[in-house]
């Protein structure tokens, strides 16, 4: 699904010299470099505050932590997402509560969230889905009228911008309360290793996240607050900071082999291509075809999945099953709940190779091998 490899090697150089640095500089934990790539990271966000941190999964944990949530709170979070949003919910024993999201983004319908609020509810996740940006003006606009937390899982879509009825363009991540993401090598800004990172414009909650990610403590062995141990290390940060210098020409690579599955799916009946709202700037983490008009879609998609396969093309399908059907959630009542965008998505959904490296050669390949598919199926 990914090339790291190629990509490492057009920029070898740059990172074997920069991990030697850290090699030399025994700071591995916490080092300079470290402080200076969040400070880039920051700018490139345009975000006053940003923590980095070991994971995407740490990265929400840290942040619903900070925000003093109580068992039992409620955040609403859409079904068809990562588990990693969901799963930190239930792990500090707050209560996820699943909504819809629209067909055509993948990402929360603000609709669904509207409805789901109770006076219980603290906090929203919007999932930046695919690359695709969650229509935060509509999401910020129902947490101010309702006053409740918004925390955006950016894991997906980092380098996106979002842009306001106004005109204003802002980063996806830099738009809620607290934006998290993360580093997974395979991400548009992937580490060689696990890595992630908190976003807040707000001082106060810059420093408690700050605590949090560093066992509660503001001063060494001084313990304010409970906290965890999350960290991103030097030599992660060393490369991050390197690739972060290439994330957009990384993006425009994206973008340009979508513009080429797009062109090469267009008009067939069978496929539905990725949309692209006018308010975000699709970043393609994920290059995602849905599968329309075939009977038995999943047994489809699945067989497409199988094909692809013998033919040395990898496919994906993100997800199988969605939080309101998963076993861990059975507790809440997921299961019973009626949520047909995201049952049809999760029955219809396949993703392709999409990363920095891929060639018209193998784009073309790929894209035959579907349409054959496809064609032999329909
Ligand atoms: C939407 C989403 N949220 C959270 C995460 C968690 O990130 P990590 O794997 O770094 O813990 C991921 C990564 O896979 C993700 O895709």
């Amino acid at each position: 699904m990914v090339d790291t490899k190629n990509q490492y090697h057009k920029i070898k150089p740059e990172i074997d010299n920069a991990v030697l640095q850290v090699m030399e500089s025994s700071a591995f934990i916490n080092g300079k470099i470290v402080q200076d790539f969040a400070a880039h990271l920051s700018s490139y966000l345009d975000v006053k505050h940003t923590i980095p941190c070991a994971n995407g999964t740490d990265a929400l944990q840290v942040a619903m932590m900070a925000l003093d949530l109580q068992p039992g709170d409620e955040v609403i979070t859409p079904s068809f997402t990562y588990i990693a949003t969901t799963e930190v919910i239930a792990l500090l024993r707050l209560t996820p509560v699943f909504v819809e999201v629209d067909p055509k983004t993948f990402c929360m319908d603000p609709a669904a969230l509207e409805k789901a609020i109770t006076p219980r509810t603290k906090a929203i996740v919007p999932v930046h889905l695919y690359g695709h940006a969650a229509p935060m003006e509509e999401i910020m606009a129902i947490a101010a009228k309702h006053n409740l937390f918004v925390i955006e899982d950016n894991a997906q879509a980092i380098g996106c911008d979002y842009t306001f009825s106004t005109g204003k363009k802002k980063k996806t991540g830099s738009i809620g309360h607290i934006g998290t993401t993360s580093f997974y090598p395979s991400k548009n800004l992937g580490a060689f290793g696990d890595g992630g990172a908190i976003f807040t414009n707000d001082d106060a909650l810059a420093v408690k996240l700050k605590m949090i990610a560093n066992h509660g403590q503001s001063k060494r062995y001084y313990h304010d607050l409970v906290g965890c141990n999350s960290r991103l290390d030097s030599v992660q940060a060393a490369i991050l900071d390197i690739k972060l210098k290439h994330l957009d020409e990384y993006i425009i690579a994206r973008r340009k082999a979508a513009d080429f599955y797009d062109k090469a799916f267009a008009g067939n009946k069978n496929i539905i291509t990725p949309f692209r709202a006018p308010y975000s700037y699709h970043v393609f983490h994920q290059y995602t075809l849905q599968l329309d008009g075939i009977n038995n879609p999943a047994t489809v998609r699945d067989a497409l999945n199988e094909f692809l396969a013998k033919n040395s093309i990898p496919s994906m399908i993100y997800y199988p099953v969605p939080g309101h059907r998963q076993k861990v959630f059975e507790q809440y009542s997921a299961k019973t709940l009626h949520m047909p965008t995201t049952d049809w998505l999760t029955e219809r959904v396949i993703s392709l190779p999409m990363h920095t490296e891929l060639d018209d050669d193998q784009l073309a390949f790929i894209s035959s091998k579907v349409l054959e598919f496809i064609n032999n199926n329909s």
